[in-house]
């Protein structure tokens, strides 16, 4: 049985969701699934807009062939060859026979080099090519590494819909909701999109902000993304979103708190800490114990909160291994412009502190406050001078 939604005149979603996958890109836990999404255009032409992901090909073939009834597929627009959205092309050329594959010239070579059988069926565009479909015309356009080098969008000029790729998508699976005035995005869809953002493309913000500029010269109407809701209404709610993410300004004044604690003691510094801070009327303070909490969660808090304390006990005369983790995932996403505060426990050599400040200041723009702190083995009243010092610290670089 087929299962799609009009998104406007001629054009449908024949995407679908998968609740089962544990781990997205065998990474990430998705405990609110995902959906992948994939348009079909019924012009003079047939188009399809990227496929799906293998785990559900049998629903996404099922709603081709619901929408397209007795008509043949012609085109398969593919803006991005990451398997979770291109594994089904394979599957559609052996289905329709004629269809033509349009898509970038790194893009076609990324096909052969997962060993589709495609000779013969790809029409290569480029950076500001044009294509009509009948009464639909669209331009493509490059998208360098949102999220990988091949990708493109694909905007119609006819109805102003922007196929966004991997841009503007979210983790979580549609309850049969597919728009983004169906569901309230800012209270339960707002943490899984930034999960998703800064963990996948994070690391691309300079290539986000191009896409953006050009986003900007265009009249768009709808923007339908590869993964979550469709948008057609507050735009500026998610542009505004997506420029703070990938120019890495903090989305909000506020301390998300991370510590590493074997036994209980760092744990209870980072406890009296964010209840000094709340005192002093710092109520914005997150909290998290990072030996239950998945790095991707940390990530994308990160990316949210204008401070970072980091509370690590020593281990093995090195920085507790998953907070050495979080930091060097923070390294390799590329963030910046946080404010740190740093925490060290010890019972004979506490140095994790000094190993966690010459990390991050590896990274790019971040300010590491004078006043760290070392703890031998527990928190004692004599160590209150240094904790009040954090938290006057950070208030003050708030101001
Ligand atoms: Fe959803 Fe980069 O693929």
């Amino acid at each position: 049985m087929y299962c799609v939604r009009e998104i406007t005149e001629d054009l449908y979603w024949v995407g679908g969701n998968d609740r089962r996958l544990a781990l997205f890109e065998n990474v990430h836990p998705i405990q609110r699934g995902v959906s992948y999404n994939s348009y079909l255009l019924l012009d003079e032409k047939t188009v399809l807009f990227d496929t799906v992901d293998w785990s559900i090909c049998r629903q996404f073939l099922e709603n081709i062939k619901g929408v397209l009834g007795d008509k043949t597929l012609d085109y398969m627009v593919i803006n991005h060859m990451e398997p979770d959205h291109a594994a089904c092309i394979e599957e559609i050329v052996i289905r329709y026979p004629e269809v033509q594959i349009i898509c970038t010239e790194k893009a076609s070579l990324f096909m052969r080099q997962f060993g589709f059988d495609i000779d013969g069926k790809i029409t290569e565009v480029k950076e500001g090519d044009t294509m009509s479909f009948g009464k639909h015309n669209v331009v493509f356009v490059a998208a360098p590494m949102v999220h990988w080098p091949e990708a493109m969008v694909t905007f119609d000029t006819t109805n102003g819909v922007l196929f966004s790729a991997d841009a503007f998508g979210s983790f979580g699976a549609l309850d049969g909701k597919l728009f983004n005035d169906e569901v309230n995005f800012d209270r339960d869809w707002i943490d899984d999109a930034r999960r998703y953002y800064t963990n996948i493309v994070g690391k691309y913000g300079p290539h986000v902000q191009a896409l953006l500029k050009k986003a900007g010269t265009i009249d768009i109407k709808i923007i339908c993304p590869l993964h979550g809701p469709v948008w057609r209404n507050d735009f500026g709610y998610l542009l505004d979103k997506y420029d703070k993410w990938s120019s890495y300004e903090p989305e909000e004044k506020g301390v998300l708190i991370v510590y590493g604690s074997m036994y209980g003691n760092t744990e209870a510094a980072a406890n009296d800490l964010a209840t000094r801070l709340v005192k002093k009327g710092m109520t914005n303070v997150n909290m998290y114990d990072v030996s239950k909490t998945h790095v991707s969660y940390l990530i994308s808090d990160s990316f949210k909160y204008s401070h970072i304390v980091l509370a690590s006990v020593t281990y093995n005369l090195n920085i507790y291994p998953p907070i050495h983790d979080y930091i060097l995932d923070m390294k390799a996403l590329n963030l910046q412009k946080r404010t740190f505060a740093l925490i060290e426990n010890g019972s004979w050599a506490p140095q994790s502190g000094k190993l966690m400040r010459e990390l991050i200041e590896q990274m790019k723009d971040m300010t590491i406050l004078d006043c760290d702190m070392s703890i031998n083995s527990s928190m004692k009243e004599s160590d209150e001078d240094s904790i009040d010092s954090i938290v006057d610290s950070i208030l003050e670089s708030m101001k």
